[in-house]
């Protein structure tokens, strides 16, 4: 969410003058763990699927056994260098009317944390959900307190129910990834650098918790994310879809992966930075916002923009290149919207506080001061090893994306590949957003090159409501839907928490919008 996208924006080229990129590269490939390497070797070791079978692993049927105030660990003889950490949430934490547990999922020495709560309505049905916030580097708390968890923050005491959670319908996880971001942490500090890495210990990550929780297996599974999820999640899934081919080997059951939902995502950076001209110049959402001058000199660049960074960003990837394009696109149609003092979160509003101190939005104080008490923090287990205050984002995180230049990958081929293989997918934009927002995003999936491309483009965009009453503009063909939502920003589920719970559950329900 936050996604503090721009600050990487910025950061990337601050640091660009420091430390060549391929050098960067090269220093976290060589001192994080290969994953892939390891996979395999625990792939091939169990290929019979023998252990699984040989009654040397029990599951736990449920998890009313789990206890409130310590970790139970579970591992698996598929997955020899794995272990799960899960203990109950405490009544009084969040939301009384569905059980809660909070855990890690243990990858050798990478440790993902995670808040898992169950349907409000039916847990031993419903749909299961996994939820991740942008950044790079940015926690899901706030996707959990701000947006679309079970309680929001109400002061740095303290949480209150939230009616319009979308676990009203669905068992949700909220993951802190990659290792290093909210309360996920890594033995020897290693840090993940692009998308492609996060994935592996994502889909581990899937596959430990559904062959741990048989109860959940097979159930029909959807991944969700906000802003830089837009490049996130279409590489996890696309990660979790090819590993069912190892599941099945190994005599596992695969993962279910039924749906994406994409909200306000960096998907195609390049759309999203040429959009930031119909946003500042032209009403697509608000009056414009710039005065002529300003949008004559942006408009012009626009074809310069688009030109270096299609020949240096995407037909062929050339770092240096690549990075002075996106510093002239950045200098030319990013630069004029801060000096307007606006949120770029929502540009019908100017942003609260400083931005790298509220990121527009004084409550994200708020959900770090009460995840820096120490209370909730023994409540929630969290590792004595993750440091004391409380972070939304990580800059360590989101400085190591940006060396590699992680954001300048596009990822609509992926969407392209799930949508080929049946998995569907729902982009959804707030209407008010300038940082990822809705111009850019119906212009790539408008140009997704699929073979439902030309029924999804021959389609009107239409109304969609809600009680009646007109909540934003759709079209959908065949497994992908487009979807914007008026009055609402760069955080849905913040601005528009009824639209987005019903959007959701028409969505899982397979309902027309
Ligand atoms: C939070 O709790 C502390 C200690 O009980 C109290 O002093 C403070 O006023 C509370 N803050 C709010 C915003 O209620
Ligand atoms: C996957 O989930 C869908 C939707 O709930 C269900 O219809 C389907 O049977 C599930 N598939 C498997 C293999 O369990
Ligand atoms: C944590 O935050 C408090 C209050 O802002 C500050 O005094 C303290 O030095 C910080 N601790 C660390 C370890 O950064």
């Amino acid at each position: 969410m936050l996604d503090f996208w721009i600050l990487v924006i910025v950061l990337s080229l601050q640091l660009a003058e420091v430390v060549g990129s391929n050098s960067a590269q090269s220093f976290f490939s060589l001192n994080a763990p290969r994953y892939k390497a390891n996979s395999d070797a625990r792939w091939n070791s169990n290929s019979d699927g023998v252990f699984y079978n040989a009654g040397l692993f029990t599951p736990l049927k449920d998890f009313s056994s789990l206890s409130e105030t310590e970790f139970t660990t579970f591992g698996h003889p598929a997955f020899p260098r794995h272990n799960i950490r899960i203990k109950k949430t405490p009544s009084g934490f969040c939301d009384d009317t569905a059980n809660g547990y909070t855990g890690y999922i243990d990858i050798e020495a990478r440790h993902l944390f995670f808040y898992f709560f169950e349907s409000r309505s039916n847990p031993d049905k419903d749909d299961v959900i996994f939820w991740t916030n942008g950044g790079p580097g940015c926690s899901s708390s706030l996707g959990l307190f701000m947006e679309l968890g079970p309680c929001r923050i109400r002061d740095a005491n303290g949480t209150q129910y939230h009616p319009e959670s979308w676990n009203q319908n669905a068992n949700v996880f909220f993951v802190d990834q990659p290792v290093g971001v909210g309360f996920s942490y890594a033995e020897y500090g290693e840090i993940v650098s692009t998308t492609e890495e996060a994935a592996k210990d994502i889909a581990a990550f899937v596959s430990i918790f559904f062959e741990n929780f048989p109860k959940f297996k097979g159930r029909a599974f959807h991944m969700a994310g906000e802003s830089y999820g837009g490049r996130y999640i279409p590489v996890f899934a696309s990660e979790v879809y090819d590993q069912n081919a190892y599941l099945v080997e190994v005599g596992l059951t695969p993962i279910n992966l039924t749906s994406v939902m994409i909200g306000n995502g960096l998907t195609d950076f390049l759309e999203t930075f040429i959009s930031y001209f119909d946003l500042q110049c032209t009403p697509a959402s608000v009056y414009p916002i710039q005065d002529i001058k300003t949008c004559i000199r942006m408009k012009e660049a626009i074809p310069r923009c688009r030109k270096w960074a299609k020949s240096s960003c995407l037909d062929v990837f050339d770092s240096m290149n690549c990075e002075a394009a996106m510093s002239f696109c950045s200098t030319e149609l990013i630069e004029p919207f801060f000096k307007t003092g606006k949120n770029p979160y929502d540009i019908s509003i100017d942003c609260e506080g400083d931005i790298s101190d509220t990121l527009c939005y004084p409550v994200t104080k708020f959900i770090s001061e009460y995840l820096s008490r120490p209370q909730v923090r023994t409540m929630l287990g969290v590792d004595p090893s993750v440091p004391g205050n409380f972070s939304s984002c990580s800059s360590s995180v989101s400085r190591a994306f940006s060396l590699t230049h992680d954001e300048y990958h596009p990822t609509n081929n992926y969407i392209a590949a799930l949508l080929e293989r049946d998995v569907r997918v729902l982009i959804y934009v707030g209407k008010n957003d300038w940082i990822c927002n809705w111009v850019g995003n119906e212009r790539w999936t408008l140009a997704l090159d699929w073979s439902g491309g030309e029924a999804f483009r021959a389609e009107q965009l239409r109304d969609w409501k809600v009680d009646g009453k007109v909540a934003g503009r759709t079209r959908s063909a065949g497994q992908l839907t487009f979807v914007t939502v008026d009055g609402a920003g760069h955080m849905v589920p913040y601005d528009k928490p009824k639209e987005s719970l019903q959007l959701v559950n028409r969505w899982l329900a397979r309902e027309d919008l």
